[in-house]
C-alpha cells in the first residue's frame, strides 16, 4: 500500500498548489521536500526517560506502542532540519540532556512536508514539529494541537458505529511531547510529534489502494504527458454524474456527518482527503486525515454533548470558520478543480450541474444550516495576529457549495 501511495503523495501534485498566494511557499530545504528525488531521508531520534515527556494515547496498536514508548523510554522524533536550524529551542536543549541518540528512522515527506511516511512494515506516518513556514502557516506540533488531535481521534473512532457506510479515517494514535520549560500565562510552546496509523478506519480485510485527492488533478512530477488519474477512473462514465455521485456527495455527507454529531469542522481539500479503492480500481470509501479540526462549540452545546476531554485549542464560537473550511477548502480549493479536470477534457461540462446536487444535498441534511453558517463566504485576511495566525475576512461573496 505504502509505496504506490507514496509516490502519489510526492509526485503526482504537480500544479495543484495555487489555492492561494501562499501555497507554493516552502521554508523546507530542498532535499527535505516532497518532490526531492530521494527515496528518504532520517529522521532524528532520541530515548528519554518517560516521565520526562508528557504521552497521549488514543487506543494505539501495540506495534506502534512498542516501538515508540518503548520499555520506560520514549521516543522522540525531531525533524533534521530543526535540529540544524533550532539547536537553541529550550524545550529541544532541555530534552537533548536528557537523552540517547538512537539510530535515525528513515522516512519519505508526505505532501504536506511535515507528516512523514515511515518505512516500515506497519504503515504509519510522524507528523512532526516544523517551525518553517509552509503555504500560510509555520508547521508547529504544540503540546495542545497534539492532545486535541488524540482527542478528535478517539471520540471519532467511538462514533463509528454511526458512520456512514463510506466514511473511513486514519486515526491520529500516540502524542509525544516535550514539557513547558517556562510556565506563562500565554498559550504554552512545548512541542512533539504525533503517530498516525495510516490504517483506514473501520479497518477492513481486503486489499485496498490509496488516492490522495490533489492526485486525480495534480500532474506527473516526472512525465507531465501523462493523463490525469480522475480521467483513468473515471473511465468511459459519464464524468458529471462520475464524479458528483462518486466523491463529492460523499464528501458533503461526511463532513455533516463530522460537524452535526460532533462539531468537528473537517477540512476536506485534496490533500485532507483520500479515495480508498478496491483492487479493480472501484472507490470504495473516502479516508479523512488531519485531526486538527475547529470544534464547533455551539453544535457542541445544542447536542448535549461532554467537552469536558477537548482543551481549549480551536473551539470556535461563531460560524466563519465553517464557512472557510466547507466554501473555501473543499469547494473552491478542491472541488472547483476536480470540475477543471473534466473540463480540460470535456469542455462542455458546465460547472453549475456539479454544484446543484451538492447544494440540495446540503440542504436536505442541515436544514437549519443558518442557525450556524454565515450568509457569505468567508476566507483569511492577509493581516496577522501576535501569534502570526491570519485573521478572517468577509468577501461577501454568494456560497456556491450550499445554498
Ligand atoms: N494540493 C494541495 N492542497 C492543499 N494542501 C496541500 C496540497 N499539497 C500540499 N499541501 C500542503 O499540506 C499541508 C497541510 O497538511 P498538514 O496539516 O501539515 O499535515 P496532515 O494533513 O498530514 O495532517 C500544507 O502545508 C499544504 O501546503
Ligand atoms: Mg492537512
Amino acid at each position: 500500500m505504502l509505496e504506490s501511495l507514496i509516490y502519489l503523495e510526492r509526485y503526482r501534485n504537480e500544479g495543484t498548489r495555487t489555492y492561494s498566494p501562499h501555497a507554493q511557499h516552502n521554508e523546507a530545504e530542498e532535499r527535505y521536500q516532497p518532490g526531492a528525488t530521494d527515496v528518504a531521508f532520517g529522521l532524528r531520534v532520541f530515548a528519554v526517560p518517560r516521565e520526562e515527556v508528557l504521552v497521549f494515547l488514543a487506543n494505539p496498536p501495540s506495534e506502534l506502542k512498542n516501538t515508540y514508548l518503548p520499555g520506560d523510554e520514549a521516543l522522540f522524533c525531531v525533524h533534521p532540519q530543526v535540529l540544524a536550524h533550532k539547536a537553541n529551542d529550550p524545550h529541544l536543549a532541555v530534552l537533548l540532556k536528557q537523552s540517547q541518540p538512537k539510530a535515525d528512522i528513515r522516512v519519505s515527506p508526505s505532501a504536506s512536508t511535515r507528516t512523514l511516511y515511515v518505512l516500515d512494515n506497519f504503515p504509519h506516518a510522524l507528523k512532526v514539529h516544523f517551525p518553517f513556514r509552509i503555504s500560510r502557516y509555520e508547521r508547529k506540533m504544540r503540546c495542545e494541537v497534539i492532545e486535541q488531535a488524540l482527542a478528535v481521534s478517539l471520540e471519532l473512532e467511538q462514533g463509528l458505529g454511526a458512520a456512514p457506510k463510506d466514511f473511513a479515517f486514519m486515526r491520529e494514535v500516540i502524542g509525544i511531547v516535550s514539557k513547558e520549560v517556562k510556565e506563562s500565562n500565554e498559550r504554552g510552546e512545548n512541542w512533539g510529534y504525533l503517530v498516525r496509523d495510516l490504517h483506514p478506519w473501520p479497518l477492513v480485510a481486503e486489499k485496498r489502494r490509496l488516492v490522495p485527492g490533489f492526485a486525480l488533478y495534480g500532474r506527473d512530477f516526472f512525465d507531465h504527458s501523462k493523463i490525469p488519474l480522475l480521467w483513468e477512473l473515471m473511465g468511459r462514465e459519464e464524468a458529471t454524474s462520475f464524479v458528483v455521485k462518486q466523491i463529492m456527495l460523499p464528501i458533503i455527507h461526511h463532513w455533516l456527518w463530522c460537524y452535526l454529531r460532533f462539531g468537528f469542522i473537517m477540512e476536506p481539500h485534496g490533500q485532507n482527503v483520500l479515495l480508498e479503492l478496491d483492487t479493480e480500481g472501484a472507490i470504495t470509501r473516502v479516508v479523512h486525515r488531519d485531526l486538527s479540526v475547529g470544534i464547533d462549540m455551539r453544535r457542541r452545546r445544542d447536542l448535549g454533548l461532554d467537552s469536558s476531554h477537548l482543551n481549549t485549542y480551536n473551539r470556535m464560537e461563531d460560524g466563519i470558520f465553517l464557512s472557510i473550511a466547507y466554501d473555501k477548502f473543499m469547494g473552491n480549493h478542491f472541488f472547483e478543480r476536480l470540475i477543471a479536470c473534466c473540463q480540460e477534457r470535456q469542455p462542455q461540462l458546465a460547472a453549475e450541474d456539479f454544484r446543484i446536487p451538492c447544494r440540495t444535498l446540503f440542504a436536505e441534511q442541515f436544514a437549519d444550516y443558518s442557525r450556524y453558517f454565515p450568509e457569505s463566504v468567508q476566507y483569511f485576511s492577509e493581516k496577522r495576529d501576535h501569534h502570526n495566525k491570519p485573521f478572517f475576512l468577509d468577501t461577501g461573496k454568494k456560497p456556491l457549495w450550499r445554498p
